[in-house]
């Protein structure tokens, strides 16, 4: 019956290493799992567990009656594209013009885009690891292939200027900046952005893809910095991805918007013409209306992520089986547990250990982690605090219990 459904056809070859991420396997078990009524605790979500905010649901269902069910511009509606404007004029203190900037569904196609129109093949992009799984896969399909300048946890997973300089090669065409970080929350100061922004001047074929989809979920005392502000002289090699989803609880709704050089744009809208054209005329209302609106649901929001966050470190400062370094943004944790796992004898003969252990997590103690190896962090596991307190508490406990055992 299996068999009928296979047609032998060959796949193409840039396609072989672009695979469904090994998380999402992880998710549908719990999704499973939970369905068949047993208790998981899940600290696997990538994205907020609030509802949108009722000004920008109103929002939607008011274009919807409107009649803002047609077709957009491929690079998205006027009110989409002024709202995104002033929020970069507003809160970034970036003047772009309307050539400069375009939606698209979900940051995430923004970032395909930019590679699938730039990358000449085997051209590579440099991703300072930890990095957001996806990237890999997204490189892949455009013909080019990731490189990795490592960082570590003792020097708080950060790209130095050092470690840029010597990670570039001629094959670099982009880096990838990803502030504040999935998965590790970490953030790059106005200081520290300046400091690479000069290794870069030193290169100039390689372009910036600055990532800042977490922008508003900042822990630090300091304003959200974008290399686009605080390196000018580079303004014309970096494409700044970034979107509601995170921000406004909007994950489902799909709309990224990205600003940059208005050749790269134009290309990217010429190549999303021919994909998928410009995304949800709805999704845009709703966008509009969430750059636009109060930024009160906002607040609440990131003060609940931030005591959640306390509550993570709270509870692995019970253990010296586990290291995390502090998120500064984001919703997530990445915890080392590489000690344990090197010394576990359950784990002794496995080859990719954080993933095997993640497996064994799930199975006998209904306890569900991404395993870092896919964010090029093995020996770590993420842990995303967009759950409520319970799960974060029972979840972590059953965690450290797990890890002192093996
Ligand atoms: C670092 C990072 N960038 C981009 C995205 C994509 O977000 P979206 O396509 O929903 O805008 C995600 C989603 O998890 C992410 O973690």
């Amino acid at each position: 019956m299996e068999n009928s459904l296979i047609t032998g056809v060959r796949i193409s070859s840039r396609m072989k290493e672009v695979k469904t991420s090994k998380i999402y396997e992880l998710i549908s078990k719990v999704i499973d799992l939970n369905a068949r009524g047993i208790v998981v605790h899940a600290l696997t979500a990538g994205e907020p567990d609030f509802d949108t905010p009722e000004h920008i649901i109103a929002a939607a269902k008011e274009a919807m009656r409107a009649g803002v069910t047609h077709y957009t511009p491929v690079r998205g509606s006027l009110e989409v594209r002024e709202a995104v404007l002033n929020k970069f004029s507003r809160e970034n203190g970036l003047n772009f013009e309307d050539c400069n900037i375009m939606v698209a569904t979900g940051s995430k196609q923004i970032i395909a885009n930019a590679f699938a129109v730039t990358l000449e093949p085997g051209q590579e992009v440099l991703l300072p690891t930890p990095y957001w799984a996806a990237y890999t896969g997204m490189i892949y399909a455009a013909g080019g292939v990731p490189a990795y300048a490592i960082t570590s946890r003792k020097n708080g997973y950060k790209l130095t200027p050092e470690l840029l300089r010597n990670s570039i090669t001629p094959k670099t065409r982009w880096l990838v900046l990803n502030t504040p970080s999935n998965p590790c929350g970490i953030i790059y100061s106005t200081q520290e952005l300046v400091q690479l922004g000069k290794v870069l001047e030193e290169f100039p074929n390689v372009y910036i893809l600055s990532d800042e989809i977490y922008e508003k979920i900042n822990y630090s005392d300091d304003h959200h910095a974008s290399i686009a502000k605080t390196c000018p002289a580079l303004t014309n090699r970096i494409i700044i991805a970034n979107g509601v989803s995170k921000a406004y609880a909007m994950t489902g709704w799909r709309l990224g918007y990205g600003a940059g050089p208005s050749d790269i744009i134009n290309a990217m809208a010429d190549y999303q013409s021919q994909t998928t054209l410009g995304p949800s005329s709805i999704s845009q209302a709703a966008a509009a209306a969430a750059l636009n609106g109060p930024t009160d649901s906002l607040e609440r929001m990131v003060d609940s992520y931030r005591s959640r966050r306390d509550l993570v470190a709270e509870i692995i400062s019970t253990t010296n089986k586990i290291h995390m370094h502090s998120p500064q943004g984001a919703f997530y944790a990445l915890l080392d547990v590489s000690d344990s796992l090197n010394n576990s004898m359950i784990f002794r003969n496995s080859q990719r250990k954080d993933e095997d252990f993640a497996a064994w997590l799930l199975d006998t103690h209904r306890v569900a982690v991404v395993p870092g190896s896919p964010f090029g962090a093995p020996g770590t596991v993420r842990v995303s605090f967009a759950t409520d307190r319970e799960t974060i508490e029972k979840g972590l406990c059953k965690l450290i219990k797990a890890v002192e055992q093996i």
